[in-house]
């Protein structure tokens, strides 16, 4: 199961309401959501949307709570759908869910041995088994430099492409024994094809502003991210529209040691807040 991270800090900062309407814009399991749900009880509402359809298949009906399967890069074009205005605060928990990790079976995790494919969803055609079969060893390397703040890029990239020469590579184990073999560890090669996949920076640098378009005045906007290249496009979309908006978290909001020893996936959680002016 998904443990909500800094459950209590979100509600802290998007402070919801009886009667309003939020977006959840990764709804995941559900847990943030369904907190907001209770606080905004009886006739507010939440738009919760993901990209992974299994997520949404999960979470237990709610008569205020309306399901979107889609990529929140398409917010604006989504609340026009759903006729969805008056919206007092969007939340954003970026990433993966306990769910990829443990049960999706698409190769998130290096620690198990499973295809290579790291999708969020299906319908997209890229994957990381396309990605280290048939991308050139200089794509592989951009997406390594860019993606996973990886050192041993070059290293990582030749031993891939040695490799596949041998026999493609399918799966998560196959690729874990390659980059072992460059003398690396596999995590931030991981992080780096799983953005690629899913083009995970250019999506977060696409909803931003279209969050801030859509927030009512003094409508809130928290942005929970797992690594710093997520977390310096928020603080840098936090200071380019420091105009438009109050910034309620001058250093980022971090999990206490507490709540790491719990869930130790919030380790790496930050979470920054605003309110449109
Ligand atoms: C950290 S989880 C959210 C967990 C959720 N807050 C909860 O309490 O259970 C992140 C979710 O974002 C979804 N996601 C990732 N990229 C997305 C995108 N571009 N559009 C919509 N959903 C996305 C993932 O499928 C995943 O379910």
């Amino acid at each position: 199961m998904h443990i909500p991270v800094l459950q209590k800090e979100v509600i802290q900062y998007l402070n919801p309401q009886p009667d309003e309407n939020f977006i959840d814009a990764t709804i995941g399991g559900g847990g943030h959501a369904a907190e907001i749900l209770q606080k905004i009880a009886p006739r507010g509402k939440v738009l919760g949307i993901d990209w992974t359809p299994e997520a949404i298949s999960e979470i237990k009906k709610n008569p205020n709570l309306i399901l979107v399967c889609d990529n929140f890069a398409n917010l604006s074009e989504i609340i026009k759908r759903y006729k969805f205005n008056k919206v007092s605060g969007i939340l954003f928990d970026l990433g993966y869910s306990s769910w990829h990790l443990e049960e999706s079976k698409r190769g998130f995790s290096f620690q198990k041995k499973e295809p290579l494919d790291m999708r969020y969803n299906a319908q997209n055609q890229l994957t990381a088994e396309k990605i280290v079969n048939f991308w050139s060893k200089f794509e592989i390397e951009r997406v390594l430099a860019d993606y996973g703040e990886e050192k041993r890029v070059r290293k990582i990239a030749e031993k891939i492409i040695e490799a596949r020469k041998q026999k493609p590579i399918k799966n998560t184990a196959h690729l874990t024994e390659i980059i072992k073999q460059a003398g690396s560890a596999p995590r931030l090669t991981f992080q780096a094809l799983r953005i690629a996949v899913n083009d995970e920076l250019n999506n977060i640098e696409k909803a931003l502003p279209q969050a801030l378009q859509i927030l009512a005045p003094r409508g809130r906007l928290v942005i929970i991210s797992f690594h710093s290249l997520e977390d310096r496009i928020v603080k840098n979309f936090l200071k380019n529209n420091s105009l438009n908006l109050n910034i309620l978290t001058k250093k980022p909001v971090i999990p206490t040691r507490q709540e790491i020893i719990i869930n130790s996936r919030s380790r790496s959680a930050k979470l920054r807040a605003c309110i449109k002016i």
